[in-house]
C-alpha cells in the first residue's frame, strides 16, 4: 500500500454548504462548495430547505470535484461522508449518497466526525511543497457556527476536548449580533467587514462567565440586545450613526472571551503550538489576534480560508488518516446529529 497512491473522494453535508473534494495522498486536487443562499432571507439555516438544496446539489457537486480534479470514479480509493454532528436531515443526504456510491464502486466508506475535520483542515495541502503544519501536540481552538472548542491534540487521530460552549457557539454570538444589527444571515463576516473601520474600545459589552475551559455566550447575546435596545430608544438612528464601531466592539469582545481561555490552557499545559480553525477563524480580527502572540513564543496554524469554513477537502484528509490507520465502516452506518469527538 506504501507505494500506491491513494485518491480519496470526500463528501460533507452537515449544515447548509453542500461540498465535495477530491484528494491524492493527502494532496488536495479539488473542493467544491455549493453555499445555499436560500437561508439568507430567514436570518438563519431552516433545515428542512438546507436538506432540499443539499439533494439537488450532491451529484453535481461531486461530479464537479471529480472533473476538476480529473479523477475518474474508478480511481477512488475510498469514500468519506461528515456522519455528525450537524442536521439530521442534511447528514442523511451526504450519508446515504456516500453508502451508495462505495457500494456501487465496491471500495471502503470511511467515517468523519465534523469536528474532527475541522481541526484536520491544518493539514490541508495543494502541494507538498512549502507547507508548513502544526506539530504534535497541539492545542487546537475550534471555532464555528455550531461549536466552540479547545481540544488537545496529540496525533492525527487522537484529539482530547478540554473545554467547550456551555450554550452558544462563538459564530453564534457573531451572528446572533449581526441579526440584532439588523444585518443579513450570516452575520460574522458582516461584522468582520464593518470592524475594520471600527473603534474597538469605544463600547463596553459583557464577558459571561464559564468554569474551567469552557466558554459561554449568552449572557454577551442578551447584554447587546439590551443595549441595543436602551440606545436605539434614546436615538433611532443609533445603529446607523455607529455601525462600524458597535461591529468593532462586538468583534474585540468575542475575541477578548475566546483568547481568555485559550491563554489559560497554553500556560497550564505549556503546549505553545496552537491552532485555529473553524467559519471563525476567517475573521480578520481574530486571525491577527494569534499571529499576534507569536510574539510571546507561540507557533500558530490557520488553514487557507477556503479551507476555514465547512468544506469536503477537510472530510477527505481526515479519511486519508483513517485510511492510513484501517479505520474503515459498513454499510449499515448511520448519521449522528450529536456526535463528540
Ligand atoms: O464552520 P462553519 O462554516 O460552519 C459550521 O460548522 O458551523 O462556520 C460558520 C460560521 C458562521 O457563524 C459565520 O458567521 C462564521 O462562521 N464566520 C465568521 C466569518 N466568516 C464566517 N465569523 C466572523 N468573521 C468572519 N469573517
Ligand atoms: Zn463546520
Amino acid at each position: 500500500m506504501a507505494n500506491k497512491s491513494v485518491v480519496i473522494l470526500g463528501i460533507e453535508s452537515s449544515c447548509d454548504d453542500t461540498s465535495a473534494s477530491v484528494i491524492r495522498d493527502g494532496v488536495v486536487l479539488s473542493n467544491v462548495i455549493a453555499n445555499q443562499d436560500v437561508h439568507t432571507k430567514y436570518g438563519g439555516v431552516v433545515p428542512e430547505l438546507a436538506s432540499r438544496a443539499h439533494q439537488q446539489n450532491i451529484v453535481p457537486v461531486v461530479y464537479q470535484a471529480l472533473a476538476q480534479a480529473k479523477v475518474k470514479k474508478t480511481d477512488i480509493d475510498a469514500i468519506a461522508f461528515t456522519r455528525g454532528p450537524g442536521l439530521m436531515g442534511s447528514l442523511l443526504v451526504g450519508t446515504s449518497f456516500a453508502k451508495a456510491y462505495a457500494m456501487a464502486l465496491n471500495i471502503p466508506l470511511i467515517e468523519v466526525n465534523h469536528m474532527h475535520a475541522h481541526i484536520m483542515a491544518l493539514f490541508a495541502k495543494e502541494t507538498n511543497e512549502d507547507f508548513t503544519h502544526p506539530s504534535f501536540p497541539f492545542i487546537c481552538l475550534t471555532v464555528s457556527g455550531g461549536h466552540t472548542q479547545l481540544v488537545k491534540v496529540s496525533d492525527h487521530l487522537t484529539l482530547e476536548v478540554l473545554g467547550q460552549t456551555i450554550d452558544d457557539a462563538a459564530g453564534e454570538a457573531f451572528d446572533k449580533s449581526a441579526k440584532i444589527l439588523g444585518l443579513d444571515y450570516p452575520g460574522g463576516p458582516l461584522i468582520d467587514k464593518h470592524a475594520q473601520n471600527g473603534d474597538p474600545l469605544r463600547f463596553k459589552f459583557t464577558h459571561p462567565k464559564a468554569p474551567d475551559y469552557n466558554y459561554s455566550f449568552s449572557g454577551f447575546k442578551t447584554g447587546i440586545l439590551y443595549f441595543i435596545r436602551d440606545e436605539m430608544e434614546k436615538n433611532d438612528q443609533f445603529i446607523n450613526e455607529n455601525l462600524n464601531d458597535i461591529c468593532a466592539s462586538i468583534q474585540h469582545t468575542i475575541i477578548g472571551i475566546l483568547f481568555k481561555k485559550l491563554n489559560k490552557v497554553v500556560a497550564d499545559t505549556n503546549i505553545k503550538e496552537v491552532g485555529l480553525v473553524g467559519g471563525v477563524a476567517a475573521n480578520s480580527g481574530l486571525r491577527d489576534a494569534l499571529k499576534q502572540q507569536e510574539k510571546i513564543g507561540w507557533k500558530t496554524h490557520i488553514p487557507k480560508f477556503p479551507y476555514c469554513t465547512d468544506n469536503a477537502a477537510m472530510i477527505a484528509i481526515t479519511a486519508y488518516y483513517k485510511y492510513l490507520n484501517n479505520e474503515f465502516t459498513n454499510q449499515a452506518i448511520s448519521a449522528k446529529a450529536r456526535y463528540a469527538i
